[in-house]
């Protein structure tokens, strides 16, 4: 009868972990522990830093470079949409001088009626200052040191 006893018991055994399982896996089961002091902490979620733009110097009639308009106006306000790989929406590539010289006249009305950036806050009046003075200038990869004035004058 030996077997028989063991066979049983097993028979048991298995039934008593099948339904410590269900019962583990089912809400009956408080799952949600608070942590104990031994508990490892929660990974500490990486602060999204707002990166500061700085605005390229325009003071003395100093032309900024293309690259100085990229970083810190196109980069940041339009190149979510104007850019190949984010569309070209509006048909609108920002990403060469050439383009941007063919729309000059689009960029400047739709960032000056605010209409541009689309759907986002307009650009403050110290961006669009950096823009409009580059533009002004007719786009210019480098930057346009202002003339010293000569000592003749
Ligand atoms: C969120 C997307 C988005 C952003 C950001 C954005 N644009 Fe646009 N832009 C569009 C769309 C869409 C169109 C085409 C439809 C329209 O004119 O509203 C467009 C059209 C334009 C046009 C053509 C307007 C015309 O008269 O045909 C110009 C120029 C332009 N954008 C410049 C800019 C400049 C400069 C910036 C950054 C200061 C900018 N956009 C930021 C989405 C955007």
């Amino acid at each position: 009868m030996r077997s028989a006893f063991w066979g049983i018991r097993m028979k048991s055994m298995v039934l008593l972990s099948v339904l410590i399982f269900l019962l583990s896996s089912c809400s009956l089961v408080d799952r949600n522990v608070t942590p104990g002091p031994y508990d490892r902490p929660a990974p500490a979620k990486p602060k999204a830093e707002p990166v500061p733009v700085v605005l390229p110097d325009i003071s003395g009639g100093r032309i900024p470079s293309f690259k100085e308009v990229q970083d810190s106006v196109l980069g940041p306000a339009c190149y979510q949409c104007h850019t190949e790989a984010t569309g070209n929406r509006g048909g609108v590539n920002l990403e060469t001088l050439q383009n941007i010289r063919d729309e000059t006249e689009k960029i400047f009305l739709s960032v000056g009626f605010d209409t541009m950036p689309s759907r986002r806050p307009p650009l403050s009046e110290a961006e669009k200052q950096v823009l409009f003075t580059w533009l002004d200038a007719g786009a210019p990869e480098n930057e346009i040191q202002p003339k010293k004035p000569s000592p003749a004058e």
